[in-house]
């Protein structure tokens, strides 16, 4: 529970991770809530720097955990089946989605609270959850209590999606999105601090750690990796389902495999390419990039590697 010598930097980190979108008093509240969330052992949260394949991720984990039910993922959308824990701080249409449901189901509830927070908590049944938080922003017994995903992409990608993104819904130049993101100075906070955190519990028993670029060079042998993992025990012809429902052309023809971000009217995803950075960053900014990403990949380990 929440203790306060424990969680003495947890709101100011949160905070500077999610900049306050909410205001003070339900954030801190919020924060309150989030660290005291209750993990179960048939958990599986899905951990994530944003734009780095979640929603790809997430509807690979939901398939393999529903192999039955695959046809629901094109019609039901992704709230109604994934719990988007830290939505409760950003997202308007999750948030109110899952407001929606605790209204119905528990009529008492404060949405100051998180109402995604609490639609999970009252699930009886194995959850799946996602979160954009670093590992020092979860309560710290996250990893002894469940299964964790973690997917990573490539920095120089991993900004350029997220300068299309964002480009959507407020424009930005190029160099200020490469510059954000290189001090930090941006959502969810500083790339090498968010990897670094998973990396250094790679050897944790209950966590996964996948690359983008290894999910596009070989699906196949990242699910069966996963599948060992996930205990889901599934045949080559299901994991080849699992494939196939988790393209990106049938996720781009099917709104509810992604999230639905209003002002993003519908274009989620861009182009689900490995290098797509590639001759979209101005010269010099793109040479200081690789500069600031050798450094950092050092540090972090230098096993760290990527493939583009
Ligand atoms: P691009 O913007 O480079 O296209 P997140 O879900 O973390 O926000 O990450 C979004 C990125 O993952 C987007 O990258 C998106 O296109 C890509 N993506 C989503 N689904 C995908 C899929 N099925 N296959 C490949 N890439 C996918």
């Amino acid at each position: 529970m929440w203790k306060t010598e424990d969680i003495k930097d947890f709101k100011k980190k949160l905070k500077t991770f999610l900049f306050s979108r909410r205001f003070d008093n339900v954030y801190k509240r919020l924060a309150k809530v989030y660290y005291n969330f209750q993990y179960r052992k048939d958990d599986v949260l899905l951990s994530t720097y944003p734009k780095s394949g979640t929603n790809w991720a997430a509807q690979i984990l939901w398939a393999m955990k529903h192999i039955d039910e695959l046809p629901k993922a094109m019609t039901e959308n992704v709230e109604a089946r994934i719990f988007l824990l830290d939505n409760d701080f950003l997202d308007d249409v999750s948030h109110k989605y899952y407001m929606d449901i605790l209204r119905t189901t528990r009529p008492e509830a404060k949405e100051e609270d998180g109402p995604a927070l609490q639609t999970a908590a009252l699930e009886q049944g194995p959850r799946l959850l996602w979160s954009h938080l670093p590992f020092d922003v979860h309560n710290p017994t996250v990893l002894d209590k469940c299964k964790v995903v973690y997917v990573m992409r490539h920095p120089k990608d991993n900004m350029f999606s997220r300068f299309i993104h964002f480009n959507k819904i407020t424009p930005a130049p190029i160099e200020y999105v490469t510059e954000s993101f290189m001090t930090g100075d941006t959502l969810y906070g500083n790339y090498w601090h968010h990897v670094d955190e998973a990396w250094k519990r790679r050897h944790h028993p209950n966590l996964h750690i996948l690359f983008y670029e290894d999910m596009k060079a070989d699906i196949m042998a990242e699910l069966e990796k996963l599948n060992g993992f996930l205990g889901t025990g599934l045949n080559k012809e299901q994991l080849q389902k699992v494939v196939e429902l988790t393209s990106f052309k049938n996720m781009k023809a099917h709104p509810t495999m992604v999230v639905n971000i209003e002002a993003l009217h519908g274009s989620f995803l861009h182009k689900g390419e490995v290098g797509s950075s590639k001759g979209q960053i101005p010269p010099e900014l793109d040479a200081r990039m690789d500069a600031w990403i050798k450094e950092n990949a050092l540090k972090v380990d230098p096993a760290f590697r990527y493939s583009s």
